[in-house]
């Protein structure tokens, strides 16, 4: 049997790109990248020697990951024989205007063209391009080769059949899609983060606690939580019998009549004394140690949670 997905072009090389290459090679599939970056070999096979252990520990085979990933010379020989384009350029109308417009005049009439934008609708690219059925979002969080979620989100004139392929393709990447029903700036995952990332500057700011106070008790408690059943399953189960309708009628209520959200400050003098916070906390350019530390626990975090779900499935 034929796979659907054989070929793949990354456009743009940076964080995302990078990711995305090592997470399609090690899923078999043929990899042409195209970025005008003057070390865009060295990057790469720096990108995949670098990612390999995450793979391995997804359980994907990386020998041979090098042998699948192809440098192109340009936009055009990447996309020549595409199944699926993913772009990752810059984050700027312009650019994605532009690029958008070239590959569906390069890609081949089937191939699927989705952007990495963090909060780019594709209508605002796409307005001037007539064949824009097949152009959608299929975002990541950063790095796309360990974080499960990509969120699917479809133009206005972004075909059924245009989803569901992406819906296909991200499944067959062992990605977690979810399709938004309507597009917004800054989608679902990001307008959440930014929400929490206002009220926890904010916090920071007034001196009601510190940076790393923070990280702790959302590592202690929400972090856990929400990665295991999420907000609304978490509420519904924390409202004891009533469920999540008890938590909106009474606990909810209190909460709103005391808690009213903070607005971080944009006086610079408030935002370097947050950013010295993180910085003393931190270091002020993050060590390699606490992005490998991030790497093996989120690793670890998602190995854990697949096995507690098999366990709870094999015994129902
Ligand atoms: N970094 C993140 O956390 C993150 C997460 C999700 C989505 N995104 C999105 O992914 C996209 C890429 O972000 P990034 O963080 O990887 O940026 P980045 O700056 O690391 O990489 C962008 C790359 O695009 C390349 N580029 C510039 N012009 C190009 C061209 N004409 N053709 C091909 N490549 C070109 C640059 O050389 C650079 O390597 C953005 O749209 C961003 O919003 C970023």
């Amino acid at each position: 049997m034929s796979r659907p997905f054989r070929t793949a072009a990354v456009i743009g090389a940076g964080t995302i790109g990078l990711s995305w290459t090592a997470l399609f090679a090690a899923h078999g599939m043929t990899v042409r990248v195209s970025d005008p970056r003057p070390d865009l070999a060295e990057a790469v096979a720096d990108a995949l020697e670098q990612f390999a252990p995450h793979l391995t520990a997804q359980g994907l085979d990386v020998s041979g990951l090098a042998a699948h990933v192809h440098i192109a010379a340009d936009v055009t020989e990447a996309v020549r024989d595409a199944d699926i384009v993913q772009e990752n350029g810059p984050e700027n109308v312009e650019f994605k205007k532009d690029l958008f417009a070239t590959l569906v005049r390069e890609a081949p009439k089937h191939a699927l063209l989705l952007s990495s934008s963090s909060a780019i609708p594709t209508t605002t690219f796409t307005k001037e391009i007539q064949d824009a059925d097949r152009i959608l979002i299929g975002h990541p969080f950063n790095p796309p080769h360990q974080i499960p979620l990509v969120e699917v989100v479809p133009g206005e004139r972004t075909s059924k059949d245009a989803v569901q392929k992406a819906v296909d393709f991200y499944t067959f990447l062992d990605r977690t899609p979810v399709v938004l029903h309507k597009e917004i700036p800054g989608f679902v995952g990001n307008r959440l983060q930014h929400a929490i990332s206002r009220e926890a500057t904010y916090l920071v700011q007034q001196g009601v606690v510190s940076p790393q106070d923070i990280d702790k008790v959302l590592t202690n408690s929400l972090g856990i939580r929400w990665a295991t059943v999420g907000l609304f399953l978490g509420q519904h189960l924390g409202g004891g019998p009533g469920g999540y309708r008890h938590i909106v009628t009474h606990i909810g209520k209190s909460m709103s009549k005391s808690i009213t959200l903070g607005e971080p400050s944009q006086d610079p003098e408030l935002e370097e004394t947050a950013i010295k916070a993180v910085e003393k906390a931190y270091g002020t350019s993050p060590s390699t140690e606490l992005s490998e530390l991030r790497d093996r626990k989120q690793l670890a975090v998602l190995s854990a949670l697949q096995q507690a779900s098999k366990t709870g499935k094999e015994s129902t």
